[in-house]
């Protein structure tokens, strides 16, 4: 289980983020929403240790991580994908896999075969078929499962996904939501951001929003979208730009 307990951060005057404090359980998915520059990204790069946090502190299961390095929570299994794409583009998809694969095989020290692993993500995202592909030429929707897939990799306790479903079609935003459920189901924490409201109210078991950095309101799918205030801030202007 992941935590997050009243967390700031300032950017020159800018309060980027104010007294923030979530949690997501294993074996669910949990949603992170809000308008644009309401901080997800933020939250997300200071819960993995690529950005320190002004106050707060960040813990996984009992520990607390706030001060570890990025690879220190990789290890603890930790594992995020990036609202810009991060993919190795002169690489094929399976390489991309095969590598993160390695890597986490370097980190923890155990592990299959990341030839192995890597052709079973590819399955289990539904890749198997551009395996070969040099991933550079993917179109955005699976570029976004490959570095989900490149997520995997290192079998995350805590999953933190950045915009998934951007840039997927109706039919791949599907797959996308019950692979993500799942993963969930198997006891992964994850924790999702995204803009697709029909998404992340189908799978999401709690939802947190943000507004100017600060948290709106929580609640299940149902609350959240009867709040009036998310309605204003968020969900209107969300129905109305789809
Ligand atoms: N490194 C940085 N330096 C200065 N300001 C930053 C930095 N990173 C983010 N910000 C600012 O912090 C605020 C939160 O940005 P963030 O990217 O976390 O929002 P977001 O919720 O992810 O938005 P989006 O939905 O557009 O991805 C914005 O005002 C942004 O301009
Ligand atoms: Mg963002």
């Amino acid at each position: 289980m992941l935590r997050v307990e009243d967390i700031g951060v300032r950017f020159g005057g800018v309060h980027a983020l104010k007294g923030v404090s979530l949690t997501c359980p294993a074996g669910q998915v949990t949603g992170l929403i809000g308008p644009n520059g309401a901080g997800k990204t933020t939250l997300f790069n200071i819960v993995t240790g690529i950005q320190r946090p002004d106050a707060g502190s960040v813990h996984l299961d009992d520990r607390d991580i706030t001060r570890d390095s990025t690879e220190q929570r990789a290890r603890a299994g930790l594992a995020r994908t990036f609202q810009r794409l991060e993919v190795f583009g002169s690489l094929t998809v399976r390489e991309n896999v095969q590598l993160a694969a390695e890597l986490h095989r370097g980190l923890r020290r155990r592990g299959r075969s990341p030839v192995e692993l890597a052709d079973d993500l590819l399955a289990r995202v539904g890749l198997t078929a551009v395996a070969d592909h040099q991933a550079g030429v993917l179109p955005t929707g699976s570029a976004r499962l490959l570095e989900l897939a490149r997520a995997l990799a290192i079998s995350p306790t805590t999953l933190l996904l950045d915009e998934p479903g951007s840039g997927l079609d109706e039919a791949e935003s599907h797959q996308l939501g019950d692979l993500l459920r799942s993963l969930a189901a198997e006891g992964t924490a994850v924790l999702l951001v995204e803009h697709d409201v029909q998404l992340v109210m189908r799978i999401c078991a709690h939802i947190y929003v943000l507004d100017f950095g600060q948290l709106l309101c929580e609640g299940s799918p149902a609350e959240v979208q009867a709040d009036v205030g998310v309605q204003q801030a968020y969900l209107g202007a969300e129905s109305v730009a789809s």
